[in-house]
């Protein structure tokens, strides 16, 4: 505890002496604030203030701590605020606007009322074709308006003023040009580190004082935050080892969600093709495109992955008579004589098992008149034969044909071959290659030993397809469902947002399947009528939500899930359903609406218009609606509001943080008003600089979750994000398992959730612990949860010390009944930077006095068997 006080007062003297001491004794009653925003990092580091007692020598805050930014466009090349207007309106709102480029029509609007906390952004269109720069605020007191202005370019360097008037900064009047800027009274102003233009206001002391403290808390905090192992040896220098004694509280137990631990899978870093879903023929469709990269890869296109080997003849790629509207593109072989092998080259090769057979299929049609012969080969690396396949008499219209091939040695780096065995064209579409043995066996399945590593966490429910890829890079980019369930050959392939191509192969179908086959319930999540707020095609950021004249079929589109889902056979999409192998109801639950949305009007219009109607439409299904993409800020406050208002039964949280965040967040949710909605936490995961997967990110979360267990009568469920990677595809660190096309890698933080998904209970114990030292740096790093599964009737203790040194703890079983001696106990510890740990389980005998000594850095789980 003196520890965080020094360091408090410390942040708060050094703070002091950055502002003048002298000044902070004599407060006064009144002073002036500079509100600007730096081009550093090309406009993207938000608001800043600096404030002055006349006007002459100004002190920079933070020295330049953000209290609002930009979040118009695209990721990385927009969420720029250039030449910010602050102004104080007669509704006691300060209201800013400001630029977010040189070239789009858009001012941003946005309200606080004391500076610090900053209300959701607008975004209005005041120019169609022209740039809105340098705009300004006034109010116009005898019409009751306000009034921006701003500068357009008009794409040269001549300048014309506009103005245009609103009541409520949603309408607002057509620009009308005028003569010059009449209120766009910006100052330069000289701080520390140079020159900056902005607004000068006259503010009572408070207000700066209230921005002082913002920041200060914010400095605090990060210190805090920033907290790692790796300064352990500093932080901890003569720590000795702790004893803890813990007696467990029956009388207060309470009942927890038995859904707490679940998965999310997002096809991100190949996590479906070339992935999860077996398909072993990579553009099987050759529907990839340059643009499913943006064009920055000039390989990535509808020849990708294949090549012609041997003999004489051509390939080339038509679109003339499709297979399927919805898969333009097929090959078109002329094969000159015969020998030539059209060969694919899978995903980073496609991996092969001796004895193991693989289905191959095909959809081709024959362009001659003699009916033809195909010769399926896989080889090796070094062209060795490891099994083969014919298809005879290929017909003159489109058809599906299919062969099995057994193969007669392992490989890594095989290829599929296709050779006609004559001379002439034929086309070809739809190639593929799966091994027999996928997932449960069932067709277009998935990788077995992923899957496999998946189910072993023993997941209560699977949240998919996204993530990011469920709202999608523009509107156009919007995960729709139907367009990944029926024949493979008539569902839609896209763009993947993370940069690659997306068959639809592993669609709707097969996630409900999946969920069914490892006793998970599905957790589908669909856009709210918005693609993410960080897009870069079809519109700004969410500037393009789906058209109020098609949200009426969008909401449609929803309500069929969830008829595809659990509607009976006899319904539309209950039959189609049927038609796919499952004609029971998959029981569908939960639909999560909206994924990490920026929380903006045009969310929130049409957010409304789908959570009401399938509330109306079915009660039966808990809505889960979205809160933003962290544990604090505008997203997450305003998406709390709508929750509130409209009663939303859960949302869903995100946030991916530092050890320390989490060490020093334990009663995050302890403070959560039970009679609101409930929370799904969708994404969390513990990042540290580099982004490791070790035990000191997987101690982090053991620790989170001691406190999820804790607050499970208020967090329903949770899952860590994101699920996989492909090595060498991977786009976002760290992730739970890696894997590449012959081995799974699951990480540390794997067999957390491994164990918590084993040990999960539905009655949760409160504790009383009293530890030999009480720092607060001691305390915060020693998590204890107790559950009971009523199930097997089992107590289960979970102890996690993220100290450098051992724990002496003393447990005492009395409270717990009749408890049999033999218990089981699951340890995981070791290093923290250790990344290949793997958990130990051992049968151990115990009294109802029970001590043990748990290593630095464990985490530990003891399993008691109550006999009664
Ligand atoms: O889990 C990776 C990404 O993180 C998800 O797609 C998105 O929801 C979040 O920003």
């Amino acid at each position: 505890m003196k520890k965080y006080l020094i360091l408090l007062i410390a942040s708060m003297l050094l703070s002091l002496t950055r502002t003048g001491a002298a000044e902070m004794t004599k407060e006064p009653d009144s002073a002036y604030i500079f509100a600007y925003a730096s081009l550093k990092n090309g406009g993207r580091n938000g608001l800043h203030f600096a404030w002055s007692i006349d006007r002459k020598k100004w002190h920079a805050i933070g020295p330049e701590y953000s209290y609002v930014r930009c979040d118009y466009g695209t990721w990385g090349a927009q969420k720029r605020m250039l030449t910010p207007f602050l102004f104080y309106g007669p509704d006691s709102l300060w209201h800013a606007v400001w630029s977010v480029n040189e070239t789009d029509g858009v001012v941003v609007h946005v309200t606080s009322k004391d500076l610090v906390y900053w209300r959701r952004q607008s975004y209005p269109i005041l120019m169609q074709k022209e740039n809105c720069l340098l705009p300004a605020l006034s109010f116009d007191k005898e019409h009751g308006k306000f009034i921006v202005e701003w500068k357009s370019t008009n794409g040269g360097a001549d300048a014309t003023y506009y103005r245009s008037s609103t009541l409520d900064f949603k309408n607002y009047t057509p620009p009308e040009p005028v003569a010059k800027a009449t209120f766009d009274n910006r100052h330069t102003i000289r701080l520390e580190n140079g020159e900056e233009n902005g607004t000068v206001h006259k503010v009572s002391w408070n207000v700066i004082k209230g921005l002082l403290q913002a920041q200060q808390q914010a400095a605090y905090e990060q210190e805090l935050w920033s907290e790692k192992t790796a300064d352990d040896g500093i932080r901890f220098a003569s720590l000795k080892p702790v004893d803890v004694e813990v007696q467990i509280d029956v009388e207060n137990k309470k009942k927890i969600s038995d859904l707490l631990m679940g998965v999310f899978f997002e096809d991100i870093n190949y996590a479906a093709d070339g992935g999860l879903y077996a398909e072993l023929v990579q553009n099987r469709d050759f529907e990839y495109r340059l643009s499913d990269k943006k064009g920055s890869d000039t390989s990535w296109h509808s020849y990708k992955a294949w090549s012609l080997k041997g003999g004489k003849g051509t390939f080339k790629i038509d679109s003339i008579s499709p297979l399927h509207p919805n898969n333009a593109h097929y090959a078109i072989l002329n094969i000159e004589k015969a020998g030539t092998a059209l060969v694919n080259a899978g995903f980073d090769g496609i991996p092969l098992k001796a004895g193991e057979r693989y289905n191959v299929s095909l959809f081709a049609r024959n362009l001659q008149e003699k009916a033809r012969a195909l010769l399926i080969r896989l080889t090796d690396e070094h062209g060795k034969l490891l099994g083969e396949a014919r298809i005879q008499a290929i017909k003159g219209n489109w058809r599906k044909y299919e062969a099995a091939i057994s193969v007669k040695a392992d490989a890594t780096k095989a290829s599929l071959e296709i050779i006609p065995q004559e001379a002439g064209e034929i086309a070809l579409d739809m190639i593929s290659l799966f091994p027999e043995k996928t997932f449960k066996g069932r067709k277009n399945g998935l990788r077995a030993d992923l899957a496999q590593t998946i189910a072993d966490l023993h997941p209560r429910f699977v949240r998919f397809p996204g993530g990011c890829v469920a709202h999608g890079d523009g509107l156009g980019n919007m995960y729709r469902w139907q367009n990944t369930i029926g024949p493979l050959e008539a569902r839609v392939p896209q763009r993947n947002l993370w940069n690659y191509h997306q068959t639809a192969g592993l669609g709707y179908f097969e996630y409900f399947q999946f969920c069914e086959d490892i006793g998970a319930e599905p957790v589908p999540v669909v856009p709210a009528g918005v693609p993410c707020q960080n897009s870069s095609t079809g519109g700004a950021g969410q500037q393009g939500g789906v058209p109020m004249a098609d949200m009426e079929a969008y909401i449609q589109e929803v309500l069929d899930l969830i008829e595809y889902a659990n509607g009976d056979t006899h319904t539309v999409w209950g039959k189609k359903r049927a038609e796919a192998g499952h004609p029971k109801p998959f029981n569908l639950k939960y639909i999560g609406i909206g994924n990490e949305d920026l929380i903006s009007d045009i969310f929130e219009e049409r957010f409304t218009m789908i959570f009401n109607r399938v509330r109306e439409k079915h009660p039966e299904i808990t809505v889960i609606g979205t809160v933003g993409p962290s544990f604090e800020g505008t997203d997450y406050t305003e998406g709390w509001l709508i929750a509130n208002k409209l009663q939303v039964p859960m949302v869903d949280e995100h946030y991916y943080q530092s050890p320390g965040w989490f060490i020093h967040n334990q009663a995050y949710y302890d403070k959560y008003d039970r009679s609101k909605a409930k929370v799904y936490l969708g994404e969390y995961a513990a990042h540290l600089p580099g982004r490791p997967s070790n035990l000191e990110t997987a101690l982090a979360e053991a620790i989170h979750l001691t406190s999820l267990e804790r607050n499970g009568d208020v967090v329903s469920m949770a899952s860590y994000a994101p699920l996989l990677a492909k090595e060498d595809h991977t786009q976002w660190k760290p992730d739970l398992i890696y894997f590449n096309n012959t081995e799974v890698k699951p990480t540390v933080s794997y067999f957390v959730q491994q164990i918590y998904g084993h040990h999960a209970g539905d009655i949760y114990l409160p504790t009383q612990i009293r530890l030999s030292n009480t720092e607060e740096a001691v305390k915060k790093r020693l998590a204890i949860s107790v559950v009971r599964d009523t199930k097997s009737g089992d107590a289960i203790v979970k102890i996690v010390n993220l100290l450098p040194v051992s724990t002496r703890v003393a447990l005492n079983l009395e409270p717990l009944g009749n408890i049999s001696t033999d218990a089981l106990k699951i340890s995981l510890a070791g290093n923290p930077e250790d990344e290949a740990l793997r958990p130990k389980s051992t049968p151990i005998a115990v009294t109802k006095n029970f001590k043990d000594e748990l290593p630095a850095y464990s985490f530990t789980v003891l399993r008691f068997k109550i006999v009664d």
